[in-house]
């Protein structure tokens, strides 16, 4: 009796498996395939002699080959996707190190985050102060009819008033009738049409907002500049309530040593009007070249709603009164942090802008 092709055939297996388990990376592994379940295979040479056998024995023969057969393919397809993870790590690894200073410094040094500019930040404080005085905050537009910036505040067309502010006019419609508004007082007006409309008098608000002028930008003015602007409307409203609410607020946001005082002025819209200043932040009040020795620095303006004005909007002056005042959020930041320069608030100088981070 021969011996049968197959009689080393579980020796055989566990050495492709061994071949199989000995591949050590990916390309090993697909080089020696041919020789583990491709042609030149130990497996394939077998099949082949199984022709020499009887017919009778030659289909259980085959049954056995084609089981040792499948054990080493399945052996070899898990090894193969095995090694291809790996290699797959293997590239991702590599790809990291190519980057990995840039990973490495990202981690260390967090990218730098921002912060609010220092107009918006004290635009914040001063609606702080002023909501815990028991004011709310309004809105308004930052392009205005002539009604709203100048007619409703008692400035009419061509009146010599008109010169106290330099305008930007919007090529809208017919010339000059529409701008930008030059200071935040024409939301007084919006406002109190519209609590005469919803019948919400009486009005106590702060109007920020952003306001324009044909300034030429120096020291202390920019085109484009920041305004908050008060007002109170209720009944028996007197000058000693507006001169009460001005010295709380520089206490509150200036400090317990700056005080205000007011100086009568001229306003259109107010009457009596007055310009309020407060010690000068610089030298305390004592006299420097900031305050041209005074001791004080003006910080806006504010009086008593004209008559006139409550008229436009339809208010009945004999039964509400009231005052309002109106002064500059970049000239407050100013005062406050002592910056010799306003325009600075404007150029970008990120090693300006960091110091109020
Ligand atoms: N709107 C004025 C200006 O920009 C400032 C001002 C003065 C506002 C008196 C007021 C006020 O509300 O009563 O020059």
């Amino acid at each position: 009796m021969t011996s049968s092709p197959l009689a080393e055939l579980s020796t055989h297996v566990q050495d492709l498996l061994a071949r199989v388990r000995g591949a050590l990376t990916l390309s090993d592994l697909l080089a020696d395939e041919p020789f583990i379940v491709g042609k030149r295979s130990i497996l394939s040479s077998l099949q082949k002699s199984l022709g020499a056998l009887a017919p009778e024995d030659r289909k259980e023969a085959g049954a056995t080959l084609q089981e040792a057969r499948r054990v080493v393919e399945e052996a070899f397809v898990e090894r193969r996707r095995v090694l291809e993870a790996l290699r797959r790590a293997q590239e991702l690894e590599a790809d990291r190190l190519d980057l990995g200073d840039v990973v490495v410094s990202q981690v260390r040094t967090p990218l730098a985050v921002g912060h609010p500019g220092i107009v918006a930040a004290t635009q914040r404080e001063l609606e702080d102060v002023f909501v815990a005085m028991g004011f709310t905050v309004s809105d308004g537009p930052e392009v205005e009819s002539d009604w709203y910036n100048f007619e409703a505040l008692n400035i009419p067309p061509a009146h010599p008033a008109r010169g106290m502010w330099d305008t930007f006019y919007v090529d809208l419609g017919e010339p000059e009738t529409v701008v930008l508004r030059t200071h935040t007082s024409p939301t007084q007006i919006h406002l109190m049409e519209e609590a005469v409309a919803a019948g919400t008098l009486p009005i106590h608000s702060v109007m920020p907002g952003r306001c324009y002028r044909r300034d030429t930008p120096d020291a202390r003015h920019l085109a484009a500049f920041h305004q908050i602007e008060g007002l109170v409307v209720d009944r028996d409203i007197t000058f000693a309530d507006l001169a009460g609410v001005i010295e709380t607020f520089t206490h509150a946001y200036f400090g317990a040593d700056i005080s205000s005082r007011l100086r009568p002025a001229f306003f259109p819209f107010t009457e009596p009007s007055a310009e309020f200043e407060i010690t000068c932040t610089i030298c305390r009040g004592d006299g420097c070249r900031t305050c041209s020795q005074t001791g004080w620095i003006e910080l806006g303006g504010c009086g008593m709603l004209d008559p006139a004005v409550l008229e436009a909007v339809g208010i009945d002056g004999e039964q509400w009164s009231g005052f309002a005042f109106g002064f500059g959020i970049d000239r407050c930041a100013q005062m406050r942090h002592q910056i010799a320069d306003m325009r600075a608030l404007i150029d970008n100088d990120v090693r300006f802008l960091r110091q109020f981070s």
